[in-house]
């Protein structure tokens, strides 16, 4: 066994049969007490896991009276000699030996908790978070966290190994633009100004590569006030890093090292590099999505040269500007009318207005929700174009926009893999998609459709794509990579802009006024005047890179305090409101909606 104790105190989850014959003493909470008469069996629980512990009457009958006393999370101590079991239970590590209680201490007394401590216990979330430190012990919880410390440990001694630097960055600061909305921090000394709290270091990382740190890496918490999903936290952690003089090449070989240690080393997964990469627009093509599931295939194909005069308006409709895009579901034919007119409604959430089927039942009948319309010979076309047989399904989406039409094909896609169990498990497919448009168009707060930046204003155009700034903006290409593991995105970088006028540029491509851009960004673009190396990062969300290694699917299970939906603390009760006095120092007054 391991112990970090002196004078004989060892984990509760670490005897073995090797052990056996020693005098042990384990700390930790009663999980079981049972009275067989003249025997009393204690498991011990801590954060190593379980230690069955025995008061024999026979042995040790002065130990009785107290060790009736322990009950469910009890804090207790017990010494006593390892011995092995009688009954032997090979489900857990401990299984084989048992601790015969020479003496017991009880610490302190515990109410009966709103909750089993068990992991395969039904409870619902918002009692497990209002007592999170309850739901905390649970051996789930204690394994997600040390696996979680693991990761950070193991991110520490890579980056250092390869010459990184760890450098802080204020959290109390001014907004930087990633596209969600900023915490704002009201200042006493400045009345009617507001700190932001950092979306990402973005800006300081950089600042640093001009302060000449040429490696920095920092495990950085972040906030955004975004709409809350099973992988996203207002606030969260980031493997954040930036290199000078590095070029896209540079920041994936360094990645590509961290991966391949981060997954041998906590969950013995091996990474084949180099990670295969994919352009944006092969991505989308392919997949729908711009973070492809490449765990299975079910890939888009385009039929718009086939839709093109096919008879049925829908999809002819679409030729013009957009596409029509079709996947087939390789047994799908199976999938009765109501689960395929569910299938429909799903794309309809991602905007798509409708979907069209092709079903073609094992015996070679055909059914079909747009058959009827299309032209001679059409149907034959684009069942070969999508490799379709008998007891498949066809699903195509039409779009006049075409990532719209992909996007939710792609979304699509997922679901009815998910749906049909075709995802293989324990499977960690990575790939790096590269070549982002630069810009995406979006609606600002006024229903206005303008150009947002599609990773952050400070990535790098694709050198030739230079001139497009004033002709043709959104065709233009990015220095940008993500890092896509099973269809999510665990991470995001960019080559950055590091010269003043080419950042003036960017600015104004996305409206910002001279006034604006001085106003927000000065200081960035003073910076560039006094030499601004090359340079390049990335960022991991290291809540999504540990999701992935303890294999769980909620984001919560790896963060020891998250927040729920409406983005509140339910242990600790907050957001809360504040004192009267509190808010006159800051010179704020409330005003309130009488329906708050
Ligand atoms: P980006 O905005 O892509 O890039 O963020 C990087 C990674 O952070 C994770 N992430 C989140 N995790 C949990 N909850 C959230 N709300 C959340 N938002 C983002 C994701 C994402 O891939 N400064 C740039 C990085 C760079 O260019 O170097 C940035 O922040 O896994
Ligand atoms: P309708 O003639 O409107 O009943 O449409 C025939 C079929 O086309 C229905 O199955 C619709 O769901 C489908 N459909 C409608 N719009 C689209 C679209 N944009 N893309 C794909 N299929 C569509």
């Amino acid at each position: 066994m391991n112990s970090p104790f002196k004078g004989g105190r060892v984990y509760c989850g670490s005897i073995r049969e090797e052990d056996i014959g020693k005098k042990v003493t384990v700390c930790g909470w009663v999980a079981r007490a049972r009275d067989l008469g003249g025997l009393i069996f204690v498991d011990m629980r801590d954060r190593e896991g379980i230690a069955q512990c025995v008061f024999d009457q026979t042995v040790n009958g002065g130990l009785f009276e107290e060790a009736l006393k322990l009950r469910s999370e009890y804090t207790a101590s017990i010494t006593g000699t390892v011995r092995q079991r009688s009954s032997i239970n090979d489900k857990i590590p401990t299984g084989r030996v048992e601790i015969l209680a020479e003496s017991v201490k009880i610490f302190t007394p515990s109410e009966t908790t709103p909750f089993e401590i068990l992991d395969d216990v039904s409870v619902n979330d918002a009692l497990r978070l209002k007592y999170r430190y309850l739901d905390l012990r649970r051996p789930s919880l204690q394994k997600a966290l040390a696996l979680r410390h693991k990761t950070t440990q193991i991110a520490r001694n890579y980056f250092d190994s390869q010459g990184f630097l760890e450098i802080e960055t204020p959290v109390l600061t001014k907004s930087t633009p990633e596209g969600a909305r900023d915490y704002l921090v009201p200042s006493r000394v400045h009345p009617g100004e507001f700190y932001a709290l950092p979306q990402s270091p973005q800006q300081y990382k950089q600042l640093l590569m001009i302060s000449g740190f040429d490696r920095y890496f920092q495990i950085a918490r972040c906030f955004r006030d975004e709409d809350l999903r099973y992988d996203r936290q207002p606030e969260f952690t980031q493997i954040d890093l930036e290199m000078s003089f590095a070029d896209i090449d540079d920041v994936i070989e360094v990645n590509e090292g961290f991966l391949q240690k981060v997954f041998k080393d906590t969950i013995g997964v091996d990474v084949p590099l180099p990670i295969p990469r994919m352009s944006y627009k092969e991505a989308m093509d392919r997949y729908g999505s711009d973070k492809p599931d490449t765990r299975f295939e079910m890939e888009l194909h385009d039929i718009t040269g086939i839709a093109k005069d096919c008879g049925f308006s829908v999809f002819e409709g679409a030729v013009q500007s957009g596409i029509v895009t079709a996947i087939c579901v390789k047994k799908g034919g199976s999938l009765s009318r109501k689960e395929i007119d569910a299938l429909g409604e799903y794309v309809k959430t991602y905007k798509a207005k409708g979907l069209a089927w092709v079903k073609l039942a094992s015996d070679g009948a055909m059914t079909s929700s747009f058959a009827k319309f299309l032209k001679e010979g059409k149907l034959e076309e684009i069942k070969s174009a999508v490799g379709a047989e008998n007891g498949d399904l066809i699903l195509c989406v039409a779009d006049g926009e075409r990532e719209l039409a992909q996007n939710a094909l792609g979304a699509l896609r997922c679901h009815v893999a998910k749906k049909m169990g075709i995802i293989p498990e324990n499977t960690f497919k990575f790939l790096w998609v590269v070549d982002f448009p630069l810009f995406e168009y979006g609606e600002d707060d006024d229903g206005n459709t303008r150009l947002y930046a599609k990773h952050h204003p400070f990535t790098a155009p694709k050198d030739e794509d230079i001139p497009l700034f004033e002709t043709r903006p959104q065709d233009m290409r990015a220095k940008a990579y993500d890092i896509v593991l099973n269809g999510t995105e665990l991470g995001g970088g960019s080559i950055r802009i590091h010269q003043s006028d080419i950042q003036q540029k960017m600015f104004s491509a996305l409206g910002f006024t001279k006034e604006d851009t001085e106003e927000r960004f000065g200081h960035l673009l003073t910076a560039f005047k006094y030499g601004a190396p090359p340079h390049g990062g990335l960022a991991y969300g290291l809540d999504r890179l540990v999701m992935w290694l303890a294999g769980t699917e909620n984001i919560r299970d790896v963060i020891a305090f998250p927040k729920v939906q409406n983005a509140s603390d339910l242990m600790m009760d907050c957001p809360s409101p504040v004192d009267e006095k509190q808010l006159r120092d800051l010179s704020i007054k409330l005003d309130l909606k009488k329906d708050k």
